[in-house]
């Protein structure tokens, strides 16, 4: 199915790009911007995001690394003992 009818992208490219980004590092954020990149593409007219994220969601590989999912606590407070 095409989702991207700027840059000719379909559904089998965006999974394909990223199984790809996922097995070349375990660690990466998988970002719209970088499967365009991957594809050698980038995007035009934006029309398109809605449906790639959600192309981008039914992919299993796309979840946050384990180690990476707690970047977004907040930073302990130091307690003041004086
Ligand atoms: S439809 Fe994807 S950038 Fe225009």
């Amino acid at each position: 199915m095409i989702v991207c009818s700027c840059q000719h992208i379909t559904s089998r490219d965006i999974h394909s790009a990223i199984d790809w980004m996922r097995a070349s590092d375990p660690a990466t954020i998988i970002t719209p911007g970088r499967v365009y990149h991957a594809l050698g593409k980038r995007a035009d007219c934006g029309g398109c995001m809605p449906l790639f994220l959600s192309t981008m969601r039914r992919n299993s590989n796309l979840a946050v690394p384990a180690e990476l999912t707690g970047l977004r606590q907040r930073p302990q407070r130091k307690e003041h003992t004086a």
